[in-house]
C-alpha cells in the first residue's frame, strides 16, 4: 500500500522531520520559507495531510480551494485561531492541535516577561549594551517587588493555570482571575484562586495581568483603550496569547501616557510586523514568539501531530481533534 502524503509547511525539529520521512510521502520545507496562498492551495490539492503552523493562514479562500485531496489538518501548536474552522468543518476536514504539552514552556514565559518588566530587565540590558552604565546607584532601574503581589488572568485554561502555579507556589502571589466557566474545586483550592465575574474587575485590581484566552474574532481588542484605563497606573500587562486579543494603539498610548507601568509581549498584532510605537518605548519587554520554543517543548509537539495523523490514517479518531 502506498504510503499516505503529508505536505509539512516550515522546518520542524529534525528527529520529527527523520519519523515523518520514515511513514510517509513528505514534502518538507528545507528553506523554512513561510507558503504562499497558492502553495498551500496545491498542498491541500495533492496530499491527504497538510501540518500547518501559527505563521500560515488557512482562510476560507484556501481552505475552498477544489479538487482537494487533504483529508486533515495536523496542526503545529495549540491554538488554531489562523484556521477557518467552520469552513475547515463545511468541508469535511478534520483539524487537530497539541494541546499540553507546551503548557508549561508558554506558562514560563509568560512568568518571564512578568519578571521583566517588573523588574525592568530589558532597560537594564540596553544600559549595558549601550555602555550607558556607570556604576550601581540607589535610585537606578527602580521596578515592583514581585513576590506576594496579585496576579490577575484573563482566561484560566492550562497555560493560566501553569502560571499561576509559578506565581503562587514560586513567587507567594495572590491569585486572582476571569474564566467563562468554573473550573474543578481542587484547581481553586491548590493556587487558593478566586474567580471573579467580569474582566474588568480583574483589571482593577490585579497588579500583574497575565491574558490566556484564545484568539479570534470573540477575543479581539478584548484588551482596548477603555478597560487599559481601569488598571493601576503601576500594573503590568503580559501577553502570551494572541497578539490581536491586545488593541496595539491603545496599549502603545497608556505605556507612554503612564496608565500602566509597563508590558511584556510575546505575540503581536499581525506579527511578524510589529507596530513600531513599540520601539519607541522604554517601558515594554518585547519577545518574538518564543511561549512554546524549547527543543523538549518542540518536539513533543510534533510528535502529538505524528500521534494525531497515525490515528487519522489507521481509521481512529486523533486524541486532540477540535472539529
Ligand atoms: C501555539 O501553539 O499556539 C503557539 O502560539 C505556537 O503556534
Amino acid at each position: 500500500m502506498s504510503k499516505p502524503k503529508v505536505v509539512v509547511t516550515r522546518k520542524w525539529p529534525s528527529e520529527v522531520e527523520a519519523q515523518l520521512k520514515d511513514l510517509y510521502d513528505v514534502q518538507l520545507n528545507e528553506s523554512d520559507i513561510p507558503m504562499s496562498s497558492d502553495e498551500l492551495k496545491l498542498a491541500l490539492q495533492s496530499a491527504d495531510a497538510i501540518l500547518p503552523t501559527v505563521t500560515d493562514v488557512l482562510s476560507s479562500d484556501i481552505l475552498n480551494v477544489e479538487n482537494k485531496r487533504a483529508r486533515i489538518i495536523g496542526n503545529f501548536g495549540v491554538g488554531y485561531n489562523h484556521i477557518d474552522i467552520n469552513t475547515a468543518k463545511l468541508q469535511g476536514l478534520v483539524v487537530t492541535n497539541t494541546p499540553h504539552v507546551l503548557t508549561d514552556c508558554t506558562a514560563d514565559i509568560a512568568m518571564l516577561l512578568l519578571l521583566m518588566s517588573a523588574r525592568r530587565a530589558s532597560e537594564g540590558e540596553r544600559l549595558i549594551l549601550q555602555k550607558q552604565w556607570i556604576g550601581w546607584k540607589p535610585t537606578q532601574l527602580i521596578g515592583q517587588k514581585v513576590t506576594g503581589k496579585t496576579l490577575g488572568l484573563i482566561g484560566f485554561g492550562r497555560i493560566a493555570q501553569a502560571m499561576a502555579r509559578k506565581a503562587h507556589h514560586g513567587f507567594g502571589m495572590r491569585i486572582i482571575f476571569y474564566s467563562p466557566s468554573q473550573p474543578a474545586q481542587g484547581i481553586m483550592d491548590e493556587l487558593q484562586a478566586t474567580r471573579y465575574e467580569t474582566v474588568e474587575d480583574v483589571l482593577t485590581e490585579a497588579n500583574f495581568v497575565s491574558l490566556h484566552c484564545p484568539g479570534g474574532e470573540a477575543t479581539r481588542h478584548l484588551i482596548n483603550e477603555q478597560r487599559l484605563k481601569l488598571m493601576r497606573p503601576s500594573a503590568h500587562l503580559i501577553n502570551t496569547a494572541r497578539g490581536d486579543v491586545v488593541d496595539s494603539k491603545a496599549l502603545i498610548k497608556a505605556l507612554k501616557e503612564g496608565w500602566i507601568a509597563g508590558a511584556g509581549l510575546d505575540v503581536f498584532e499581525g506579527e511578524p510586523n510589529i507596530d513600531p510605537g513599540f520601539f519607541e518605548l522604554d517601558n515594554v519587554s518585547l519577545l518574538p514568539h518564543l511561549g512554546s520554543a524549547t527543543e523538549e517543548t518542540r518536539v513533543a509537539m510534533g510528535n502529538r501531530v505524528l500521534a494525531n495523523l497515525a490515528a487519522f490514517f489507521a481509521g481512529e479518531e486523533p486524541g486532540d481533534r477540535v472539529v
